[in-house]
C-alpha cells in the first residue's frame, strides 16, 4: 500500500498579491494564510490563492497567532520574502554599504523561533546575500538547527519570460534541502512575444473592454514621438538629435540605454520594476505598438496566468499601487519550482518527518 501523503502547509508572510503563494500551490502546497498589511493585497490574494488574507503588520503578530494558522499534523513552511528596498540594485551609483537596514527579517527570525517551522524559505533580490545582516540571519537558522542553501536564481531558467535575479534561500529541519536549479536551457528561454504577443493591441492610454488591467499609461507628445522613432530592442541613439533628452547629449549618457526604449520581441523582457508601466522608467515600451506595457503585460512577464486578479470587478485600476505590488512579487514560476524543490525534499524525509510527528504528538 504506498505510504500516505504528507500534508505540507505554508504561511506566507509579506504575502502581497500572492505571487509566492499562488506557486507554491501550484507545486502542491496547501496554503494556509497570507499575511500583509497592504488593504490592497486582500482582494487579489483570496481571490487566487483562496486562502484566508491577514491585513496585519508582522511586527504585530504573535506566535500564538501565527502557530494557529496551521493545521495540525502538517509540515509546516513559512515563507518570509521581507522587504527590504535600500538593497536593491535599482540603487546602483548609491553607495549602500553602510544602509543595513533591513529589520523586518528580525520580525522573520523572531517568528521563526517561537514556532520552529519544518521548512523555511524567502526570496530577496540578489545583493543581499552579500550583507552582513543575510550572514547572520544564515547563522542564526544554523543555531536553532537547520540545515540551509540559499543562491541567485535566474528566472529564465525556471520558465518566467524575464531577466531577473533573485536570491533564494531554503532551510530545513528534516535534513539537507537545496534551492532548485533551473532547467530551462538558453535556448528555450520563454520571449515577450510567446508571453504578451496574442495580446490584443490598444494605443497609450486606453484600457481594453474585457480586462481592466490591460491598461497602459499616456504619453506625452515627446515621448509618443520618441517611442515611434524607436525600434525593438534599440535605443534613444537612433532619434534625432531635438528627440534627445540633456542627459542623453552627454557622453554618460551611454548608461542610460535602457530608458525610453521598447523591448525586443524574440528574447526575456527586462526586469518588471514597480514602474514598468511607464516608458522613461526602464526599457517599457511594447515592442511594436506605440505605448508602454500595460500592467497586465507587467503581469504575464511575472509569469502570473493570463487571468489573475488583481482587482474587484469594477474597482479602480491604478498605476501606482499595482505596479508596485507586480513588479514586487515573486515570479509564480520560480515560487513554483521552491515549492517543487520543497515537496520531493518532504518525501526524501519521511523517516525524519514521521519522529517529527512522534515528538510533538503528547502521550495519550
Ligand atoms: C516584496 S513584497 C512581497 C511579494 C510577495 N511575496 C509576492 O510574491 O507577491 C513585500 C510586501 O511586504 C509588505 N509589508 C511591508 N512591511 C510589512 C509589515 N511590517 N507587515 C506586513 N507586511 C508588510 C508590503 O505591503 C508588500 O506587499
Amino acid at each position: 500500500m504506498p505510504a500516505r501523503a504528507v500534508r505540507i502547509s505554508a504561511v506566507d508572510l509579506f504575502c502581497g498579491v500572492g505571487g509566492l503563494s499562488y506557486g507554491l500551490q501550484e507545486a502542491g502546497i496547501h496554503v494556509a494564510a497570507g499575511v500583509d498589511l497592504d488593504r490592497t493585497c486582500d482582494y487579489p490574494y483570496r481571490r487566487n490563492v483562496r486562502a484566508p488574507f491577514h491585513r496585519r503588520d508582522v511586527r504585530d503578530l504573535s506566535v500564538d497567532e501565527l502557530s494557529a494558522m496551521w493545521p495540525a499534523g502538517a509540515v509546516r513552511v513559512l515563507a518570509g520574502c521581507a522587504p527590504c528596498q535600500p538593497f536593491s540594485s535599482y540603487r546602483r551609483g548609491v553607495d549602500t554599504s553602510n544602509e543595513a537596514q533591513w529589520p523586518l527579517v528580525d520580525e522573520v527570525r523572531r517568528l521563526v523561533r517561537g514556532t520552529m517551522p519544518e521548512i523555511v524559505t524567502m526570496e530577496n533580490v540578489p545583493r543581499i546575500g552579500g550583507t552582513q545582516i543575510f550572514r547572520d540571519f544564515v547563522e542564526q537558522l544554523r543555531e536553532y538547527g537547520y540545515r540551509v542553501d540559499f543562491g541567485s536564481c535566474y528566472c529564465p531558467a525556471y520558465g518566467v519570460p524575464q531577466h531577473r535575479r533573485r536570491l533564494v534561500l531554503v532551510a530545513s529541519l528534516l535534513g539537507d534541502i537545496a534551492v532548485p536549479r533551473g532547467v530551462v536551457a538558453p535556448s528555450g528561454y520563454a520571449t515577450v512575444r510567446q508571453a504578451i504577443g496574442g495580446l490584443p493591441p490598444i494605443g497609450h492610454g486606453e484600457t481594453h473592454s474585457a480586462d481592466p488591467l490591460h491598461k497602459s499609461r499616456t504619453l506625452e507628445p515627446l515621448n509618443l514621438e520618441r517611442i515611434k522613432r524607436s525600434s525593438p530592442g534599440g535605443s534613444w541613439k537612433e532619434w534625432p538629435e531635438e528627440l534627445r533628452a540633456p542627459c542623453h547629449r552627454k557622453a554618460s549618457g551611454a548608461t542610460f540605454r535602457n530608458v525610453y526604449a521598447r523591448m525586443a520581441w524574440d528574447e526575456p523582457s527586462p526586469t518588471i520594476t514597480t514602474l514598468s508601466y511607464s516608458f522613461g522608467a526602464g526599457r517599457f515600451g511594447h515592442p511594436e505598438q506605440d505605448r508602454a506595457m500595460t500592467l497586465r503585460e507587467a503581469a504575464i512577464l511575472q509569469s502570473f496566468p493570463k487571468d489573475y486578479e488583481f482587482v474587484p470587478p469594477g474597482g479602480a485600476v491604478q498605476f501606482a499601487p499595482l505596479g508596485r505590488l507586480i513588479g514586487n512579487a515573486v515570479p509564480p514560476l520560480l515560487a513554483m519550482a521552491v515549492g517543487a524543490a520543497i515537496v520531493e525534499h518532504v518525501g526524501a524525509e519521511r523517516g525524519a518527518v514521521r519522529k517529527a510527528a512522534r515528538a510533538t504528538t503528547p502521550p495519550v
